[in-house]
């Protein structure tokens, strides 16, 4: 049982950052289970009891950027560069409309060259085109998470078939991006990529990395009311891990429980406040602790992301240390999440697309 004041706050509808500062730094393990219980039958009552799988393609570890935190950040010389073809993309989708997800994300590193934008579009167009069933009669849903792209290039994706699009802010607070980026990125120009996407007819996904070195609480709290502000339809947040080759420090003070625990209060709290998204429990969860995934859904994320990436260049594809499932084959995958799923009280949300029911509001 909740104190009352905890039983009050949980309640609301409307959360000021103090609100949301005090929930994110309930330590109690008793409080802790209140929270997540608010978010799960929250979750329940908003997106329903499905998890939703999106297969996840991760096309390319070539980038142009040079993210201190990533792994595969193009100074980082170590990593074997490589990039899937238009059949290797194509079959991994396929494959996922045949398993039953209702959709991919097709993810690589940020690259704008015209050879690469044009793969991309033709591969969305064959997908669309080839996973119609009677199963799924518009073909399977096509996210993509693919960097800071031009207005065009979005509108270009769009028009050829794909309808959501991932891209993190990774933090709302201006001088913590500047500390995590080289001065060529800026926070404002992915704000504007965001605000492109969503012209261009997408339902828009962000989010955020969560224990970076010197990040607070009322930054978190920040990222939460930001992703209120710009109407977002979907996030992803996972603790920062270190990254092989990494030029940035391991998360400041927090011990890996306690890393986990804060990665599972900002879901929890992000459903409290943004009420009707989608939520991924993303794969980081897992890089913590064999069970994070599962333990993200008993907290209010909604949808996870297999990966469907050939077993040949998924070790290549290593954003952070501990990557987990390194070995695992597609089939696996599938069986292996269906059960973890279960466990947890939900059930999969198979052929379904599974928009939140948050982007109805301007579809
Ligand atoms: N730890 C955790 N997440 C990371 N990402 C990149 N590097 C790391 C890391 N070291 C996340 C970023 C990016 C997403 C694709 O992966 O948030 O947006």
């Amino acid at each position: 049982q909740p104190s009352p004041a905890l039983a009050a706050l949980l309640a609301q509808r409307e959360f000021s950052d103090a609100d949301i500062v005090a929930l994110l730094g309930l330590s109690a393990a008793a409080d802790i289970e209140c929270l997540r219980r608010a978010a799960f039958a929250l979750t329940t009552r908003e997106v329903g009891d499905r998890v939703h799988y999106r297969g996840l393609v991760e096309i390319s570890n070539v980038c142009v950027l040079d993210c201190h935190y990533c792994g595969i950040r193009k100074g980082n010389r170590a990593v074997e560069r490589y990039t899937l073809s238009r059949e290797q993309v194509i079959d991994a989708a396929l494959w996922a409309a045949r398993a039953g997800y209702g959709s991919c994300v097709l993810q690589a590193g940020e690259r704008r060259d015209e050879g690469f934008i044009s793969l991309i579009e033709d591969c969305v167009h064959e997908i669309r085109q080839r996973s119609q069933s009677a199963s799924l009669p518009q073909g399977l849903g096509i996210t993509l998470s693919l960097g800071e792209q031009s207005a065009e290039t979005f509108r270009r994706w769009r028009a050829a078939g794909a309808h959501r699009y991932l891209l993190r802010i990774e933090t709302s607070n201006p001088e913590l991006f500047a500390r995590i980026h080289p001065p060529t990125q800026r926070i404002e120009t992915r704000w504007q990529a965001l605000a492109d996407l969503r012209d261009a007819g997408f339902q828009v996904g962000t989010g955020v990395m969560i224990g970076l070195p010197g990040q607070t609480l009322v930054d978190l709290a920040a990222d939460i009311l930001a992703f209120a502000d710009r109407d977002i339809d979907m996030i992803g947040m996972g603790p920062y891990l270190p990254a092989p080759g990494n030029a940035m420090p391991a998360a400041g003070a927090l011990a890996s429980d306690e890393l986990l625990q804060l990665a599972l209060k900002m879901i929890a709290v992000t459903r409290l406040v943004l009420r009707d998204v989608n939520i991924a429990a993303t794969t980081a969860l897992q890089a913590l602790v064999a069970d994070g995934r599962e333990r993200g859904v008993t907290f209010g994320a909604n949808v996870v992301m297999p990966s469907l990436t050939p077993r040949e260049v998924r070790k290549n594809y290593q954003l952070y240390e501990g990557k987990p499932c390194l070995d695992e084959a597609r089939d696996d995958c599938r069986s292996c999440l269906a059960n973890r799923i279960s466990s947890t009280g939900r059930q999969v949300g198979w052929n379904d697309w599974g928009d939140s029911p948050h982007s109805r509001h301007f579809a």
